[in-house]
């Protein structure tokens, strides 16, 4: 069994931890963590049953660690995370960084050229399983060993690196998009007269099951539009009225925004 070092127990360390025990990618007693805060350490080896006493002492730990995931903040002293893994990290170990904004060749330039390196970009629903992650490899990683792992916190994209700032813009920042949809749809049901209950009831199902419409039919959601709407129909003048919004470019100028700020961040 691989062994795994979490290098900062924060909130995505812990959301990728709890997928990965729930979908048995990774045993408890294959897990040990790092953090400046110890207690932090101590809350989620309680919380998940994490059972590896062997490498207490942060070098063993990472001597042992055939991946080591580094789980803090860009702001964070990444150098000097670099140099513990430099000391003490077996030369194949594979580092796994989710660190938002920086490059490949910036760990290259940290943890040396050889250093297998996988870039991670995770979204938010690690819980559900669903989502994409934005993975971009270094040349010397061998994925497939890799692969479960990742895939146990969402579905993996393999990106060229260059697409992971938009990717994160769009994708990761993405989810918000639906929640807030889902949120003023179900306002509309309300003002229209249904209960909060109903209303909001309708509204996810009606999200999953035009999801699953798209993907069983194949067809263009224009498409599935026009079947929807008969002449001078109910729904055609629905649309009619959200075409005279902005509904559409303000969607799509919020994305860009997202995907600027994205870039903005990952040059300071
Ligand atoms: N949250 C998201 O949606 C998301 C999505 C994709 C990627 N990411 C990336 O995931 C990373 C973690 O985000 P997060 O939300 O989990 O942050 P977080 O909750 O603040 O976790 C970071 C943890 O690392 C600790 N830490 C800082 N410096 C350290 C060091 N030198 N050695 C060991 N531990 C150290 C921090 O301790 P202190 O708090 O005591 O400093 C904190 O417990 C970030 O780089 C972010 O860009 C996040």
């Amino acid at each position: 069994m691989s062994q795994i070092h979490f290098i900062g127990a924060g909130q995505m360390t812990e959301a990728i931890i709890r997928a990965a025990l729930k979908r048995e990618a990774v045993q408890p007693d294959a897990i040990t963590l790092s953090d400046i805060d110890p207690e932090r350490v101590a809350t989620l080896k309680a919380r998940y049953a994490l059972s590896n006493t062997h490498f207490e002492v942060l070098p063993d730990a990472l001597a042992a660690a055939d991946y080591i995931v580094i789980g803090v903040r860009p702001q964070d002293d990444i150098p000097g995370v670099a140099q513990l893994i430099n000391q003490h990290a077996k030369p194949g170990a594979t580092v796994v960084s989710i660190i938002a904004g920086v490059t490949l060749a910036r760990l290259a330039s940290l943890l040396g050229e050889d250093r297998p390196v996988a870039r991670i970009i995770p979204n938010t629903l690690t819980d559900t399983g669903l989502g994409y992650s934005g993975v971009a490899f270094n040349a010397h990683v061998d994925s497939v060993p890799l692969m479960p792992f990742l895939e146990s916190f969402g579905k993996v994209m393999l990106l060229e690196e260059r697409l992971i700032d938009t990717f994160t813009g769009f994708a990761v920042a993405g989810v918000n998009y639906v929640y807030y949809f889902a949120e003023a749809l179900a306002d509309a049901g309300v003002l229209a007269g249904l209960t909060r209950a109903q209303s909001t009831q309708v509204v996810w199902e009606n999200l999953v099951g035009a999801v699953s419409m798209l993907k069983l039919s194949g067809l263009h959601p224009r498409q599935l539009m026009d079947i929807n709407n008969s002449p001078a129909g109910v729904g055609i003048n629905g649309l009619y009225e959200l075409n005279k919004s902005d509904f559409a470019a303000g969607l799509q100028s919020s994305v860009l925004a997202a995907v600027r700020r994205t870039t903005e961040l990952s040059g300071q």
